[in-house]
């Protein structure tokens, strides 16, 4: 029996493998048949004949194991073989380098010019307090200017996303002593729907300087500086009167439209200036608020949405198109 199944098993192929374990193990299989027949015989013969036939049938087991094993084997082999991995590369060379995003270019070439003029550059939290993004900067719990500025409270009303860099200016003045001179980069986050001009996030440059005998000339070189060597060196700028709780004056700054010259195109609406930042002196409260000496010291801040410098600068007509990754966008920066 066992010479027989041996031979059996050495050319079988899985599903001849099955067939044979069933005709020779299996409930009706010879060795099975065996065994039950073992009643008839006197105990030395059922002894005999039992051990017989369980060692033929563990033979037979093991070998049509590693028969099973070897062709599995050969199976997998082939199959590796078959579906060998393609390791040619699927693409040409040179193949195009990432390159940074336009608001992040903005951010670095403004960053770069107010390097030269002595600012360095700080960060700050994306979520503050109601105390660092309001109240600190002299705006109370009811003025309308907090509603201007609809806020995505977290936690309650106690934490917020900033709605603007401007709480940057306490956390530096409240770790370092005058003289600072500083620019901020970053998020901001603003409660409100998005369209062409707006969107819920987007970015600001903050920037402030507080020294002893710092004056609106100050305020004025350096923003007019920084717009001339930014847009270009011929261009007219304006300051024109304005409002914020934590400046005093306050103005806006518009640039001369250099889309059309002549005061009639969309981008300026037709009045020939365009505004691209908010300006003031720091108003003496915010300067007391952080112990510093309103008497002896004075200093001036502005702030500047990246998102709208970027759209003027490249003529980009929808804030939009910065945030959705178009590579056949994107490619032109
Ligand atoms: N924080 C103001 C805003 O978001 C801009 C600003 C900054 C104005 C600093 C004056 C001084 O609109």
């Amino acid at each position: 029996i066992i010479d027989r199944a041996l031979a059996e098993i050495k050319n079988a192929d899985l599903a001849v493998l099955e067939d044979i374990k069933t005709r020779y193990l299996g409930k009706n299989g010879v060795l099975t048949q065996i065994l039950k027949s073992l009643l008839q015989y006197s105990i030395e013969d059922k002894r005999i004949i039992g051990l017989e036939t369980n060692g033929a049938k563990d033979i037979i087991v093991s070998e049509i194991e590693k028969r099973k094993k070897s062709l599995k084997k050969v199976l997998l082999d082939e199959k590796m073989h078959k579906e060998k991995l393609d390791y040619s590369p699927s693409f040409y060379f040179p193949f195009s380098k990432g390159s940074f995003h336009p608001v992040v270019q903005t951010i670095k070439n403004i960053s770069s010019v107010f390097k030269l003029l002595g600012f360095s550059i700080v960060e700050g939290p994306e979520i503050e307090t109601d105390w660092y993004n309001f109240e600190a900067l002299n705006i109370p719990e009811s003025h309308p200017s907090r509603d201007a500025q609809d806020t995505f409270y977290i936690e309650g009303m106690k934490n917020l996303l900033r709605t603007h860099t401007s709480p940057v200016q306490i956390h530096v003045m409240e770790k370092q002593n005058p003289p600072v001179k500083v620019i901020v980069p970053g998020r901001v986050y603003r409660n409100e729907a998005s369209d062409a001009s707006h969107s819920s996030t987007f970015h600001q440059i903050e920037g402030f300087e507080v020294d002893e005998n710092i004056s609106f000339v100050d305020l004025k070189a350096v923003l007019i500086n920084f717009i001339h060597q930014f847009f270009g060196s011929e261009l007219g700028v304006r300051f024109r009167p304005s409002h914020f709780q934590f400046t005093e004056p306050s103005a806006e700054v518009d640039i001369q439209c250099f889309f059309c010259n002549c005061g009639g195109c969309r981008i300026c609406k037709n009045s020939g200036w365009i505004e691209v930042l908010g300006c003031g002196m720091v108003h003496p409260d915010v300067l007391k608020t952080v112990n510093y000496d309103s008497e002896k010291y004075t200093g001036y801040a502005f702030g500047m949405g990246v998102e709208r410098i970027t759209m003027l600068k490249y003529g980009i007509d929808d804030i939009r198109l910065l945030y959705e990754n178009d590579l056949r966008f994107l490619k032109q920066f």
